[in-house]
């Protein structure tokens, strides 16, 4: 791909106040550190997305915003969730399908994740779909195997426009520990995940890798071939996140 992308999940963090004040110091650091070979995004909690949002209108962003979770179906009886319609209508671009904390915490299985990336491809929006091992699986040397399951699971079925479907390695050791791949496991990762995207209907995927990233190692990082990141902890401060996204335009402003 031509284009990095970077992608910071904020998780459940930042009240719409919050929210509001990092996307305009976002604004400010990519105003003076522009990165036109780019794709950034950010994913605020739901409660957050409006005023994100007007923001990044009023401000002419070329930012994206993209949710953290969505319900695979278009409306019902099923209390606290959001579904692909409501965050179209948002102005939201982008979906975080089946992040390892869904997937652990709220038991999201492959088959939800499935469906999720499904719908959010059908409401014409793009799926950033997570996949990647925890410790066990790595220990018992599975996680090729793994990997490769996750993705053919979650895109069973689904074909999409051109470049709409992302596949974000994220091993759960990695997730938050401050322990990020080595460069090595993720060029070994992200030709597992290549090779099972060429088995599917999903053409031109980008591959991001997240799990730790942070301002020192992004440069490093993106040496594994992969196409960008999707970045937790360092993607609250506008300055760390500013710096992977500039890591990532030093890499792609040559042509890559
Ligand atoms: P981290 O989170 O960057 O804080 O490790 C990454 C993620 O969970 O997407």
């Amino acid at each position: 791909m031509s284009r990095a992308l970077v992608v910071g999940n904020w998780k459940m963090n930042l009240d719409h106040v919050e929210a509001v004040h990092l996307t305009q110091q976002l604004g400010v650091i990519l105003a003076s550190r522009p990165a036109p070979h780019v794709d950034v995004v950010v994913a605020p909690p739901f409660v957050d997305l409006r005023s994100v949002g007007s923001v990044l209108e009023a401000d002419r962003s070329a930012i994206e915003l993209a949710a953290q979770h969505a319900n695979p179906l278009p409306s019902g009886a099923h209390t606290g969730e959001v579904s692909v319609p409501m965050l179209a209508r948002l102005r939201v671009r982008w979906v975080i399908v089946g992040h390892s904390e869904r997937r652990a915490l709220y038991a999201m299985s492959d088959d939800v994740v499935a469906a999720t990336a499904r719908a959010v491809v059908a409401g014409g929006l793009r799926a950033i779909v997570c996949v990647g091992e925890d410790e066990a699986v790595r220990e018992a040397g599975r996680h090729r195997e793994h990997v490769r399951a996750q993705v053919l699971a979650a895109l069973e079925g689904l074909s999409a426009p051109e470049g709409d479907v992302v596949v974000a390695y994220e091993p759960v050791w990695a997730i938050g520990t401050g322990r990020s791949a080595g460069v090595e496991e993720v060029r070994e990762m992200a030709h597992v995940i290549a090779e099972a995207l060429a088995t599917t209907r999903v053409t031109g995927a980008r591959v991001l890798y997240g799990g730790s990233v942070n301002a020192d190692n992004a440069a490093d990082l993106l040496g594994g071939g992969v196409d960008g990141f999707l970045v937790g902890g360092a993607s609250l401060r506008a300055e760390s996140f500013g710096a992977i996204v500039s890591a990532g335009e030093s890499c792609y402003a040559g042509g890559r």
